[in-house]
């Protein structure tokens, strides 16, 4: 298992290119499933997770020709004949439930494996299911797998989400676009993530209306057809760049970066005394001479502060002046990067689903470990800032959602480095 060593200390200046976002591409790329034309996604990011529903799309039979080193997918799933989701690729990545939607919709039956939990929490499916039998699915839940059939085909239903659920709306947006008749989702996810999908959907003859607010409508349609698209800027890899001269001073640029992707987010960065300038190419960003202040954190929904987001803001107001509060109201369990601060001198206490940071003068470089994807990168940033050295390590859960951290971050002036595992 691969490490990687950061030396604290010195500014970060220099522009950093933002990447496709993960979770909008591991929901378009299922919409393959769709159609019999081919789908292509440009400004894919080149990421694990892409590799591993690349892999779970193939063994169903679609055909993938990647291009311009990965940036580029061209998928055909014009003969799918498997249509069992395989746990040994479904536990390694969540969002392989996508698949369901639309292998009912396509060929009215699917086996897909529950995916495991993960260190985050439980992450049930029971939307995912529920929004399969209110579109006129059997499902049956069979040693370890869904057995799900639509023997005459989808049909349109009115289905209100108890909670705001962006895989569940996501996969009821791909079912739908082939259901019988309109379909209408209530309190469904407003994710950027989502408006991407629709579009993509849209563009390849899907009727969808409503999407990025909490009321999506869908009309059935009988086929849908091929389409190009390209993959919308990832808003999460955005904010974790946004954040590094916060913690090193300096002043870096977000190539691709827009604001309305992080509204809430951006607020709190200027409550937190860091300034960020929209320019023609993207997001610079720097943080005030008066350094950062502490403030409190509540994660939400979209347009709400990304949960996706939580761990590494924690990082930066470890070393802010004054106390903060972090509420995490998404998952269960997604303050494990706290113990891992800690060992670096953070002062946070966790009480449940809230964390309290007390600001300290500077960390110190530590051994630390890694449990989830954006704890890894949290911990990055934290090494940027602190004294000494920091060895992250289990980062195979960083290449899951970032393309060469370390090469990117080295070209603004870090000293960070990827130490090959035995
Ligand atoms: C997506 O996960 C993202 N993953 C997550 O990003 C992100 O943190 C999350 O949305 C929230 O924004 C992808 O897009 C691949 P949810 P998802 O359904 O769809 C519970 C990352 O780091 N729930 O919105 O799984 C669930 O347990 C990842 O890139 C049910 O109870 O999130 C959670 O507490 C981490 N039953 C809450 O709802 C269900 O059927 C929100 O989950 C589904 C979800």
């Amino acid at each position: 298992m691969d490490s990687i060593l950061v030396t604290g200390g010195g500014e970060l200046r220099g522009e950093i290119p933002i990447a496709g976002a993960k979770n909008a591409c591991l929901t378009l790329m299922p919409a393959t499933l769709l159609s019999e034309e081919p789908l292509t996604l440009t400004n894919a990011p080149r990421l694990s997770d892409i590799k591993t529903m690349s892999a779970l799309l193939e063994s169903l039979g679609t055909e993938i020709t990647s291009m311009q080193d990965g940036k580029v997918l061209t998928m055909s799933s014009h003969n799918i004949d498997n249509l069992t989701a395989d746990y040994d690729i479904v536990r390694k990545m969540r969002a392989s439930i996508l698949v369901l939607g639309p292998m009912l919709a396509r060929a009215g039956q699917a086996v897909v494996s529950l995916p495991g939990g993960c260190a985050i929490g439980a992450r049930p499916v029971d939307l995912h299911l529920k929004v399969m039998r209110a579109l006129g699915a059997e499902i049956e839940l069979r040693d370890g797998y869904v057995h799900a059939k639509a023997s005459h085909g989808l049909r349109g239903a009115t289905i209100e989400f108890p909670f705001v659920s962006v895989g569940a709306t996501e996969n009821a947006l791909l079912a739908a676009t082939l259901a019988k008749g309109t379909t209408v989702l209530k309190h469904a996810a407003r994710e950027p993530e989502i408006v991407d999908l629709a579009q993509c959907l849209i563009a390849m003859g899907a009727q969808i209306e409503g999407h990025g607010t909490s009321t999506i409508i869908i009309q059935g349609v009988d086929r849908l057809n091929g389409a190009t698209h390209a993959v919308v800027t990832d808003r999460i890899e955005l904010g974790t760049y946004m954040l590094a001269p916060a913690f090193t001073g300096g002043e870096v640029e977000c190539l691709g970066g827009r604001i309305e992707l992080l509204e809430a987010f951006c607020e709190k960065l200027d409550e937190a005394g860091i300034s960020v300038e929209q320019t023609a190419r993207g997001l610079k960003v720097k943080r005030s001479n008066a350094g950062i202040k502490g403030i409190n954190v509540t994660t939400e929904p979209f347009p709400g502060f990304p949960t996706d987001l939580q761990a590494q803001m924690m990082a930066l107001l470890c070393t802010a002046t004054g106390t903060s509060m972090l509420e995490e109201k998404i998952f269960e369990n997604r303050f494990m990067h706290a113990p891992e601060l800690g060992r670096m001198g953070a002062q946070i206490d966790v009480n449940g689903g809230v964390a309290k940071v007390t600001g300290v003068e500077r960390l110190r470089g530590a051994p630390v470990m890694a449990t989830d994807l954006r704890a890894s990168v949290s911990l990055i940033l934290a090494g940027l800032g602190a004294e000494g050295e920091t060895l992250v390590n289990r980062v195979y859960h960083l290449d899951r959602g970032y393309e060469r951290v370390e090469e990117k971050l080295r070209s603004c002036g870090a000293k960070i480095e990827r130490i090959t595992g035995q």
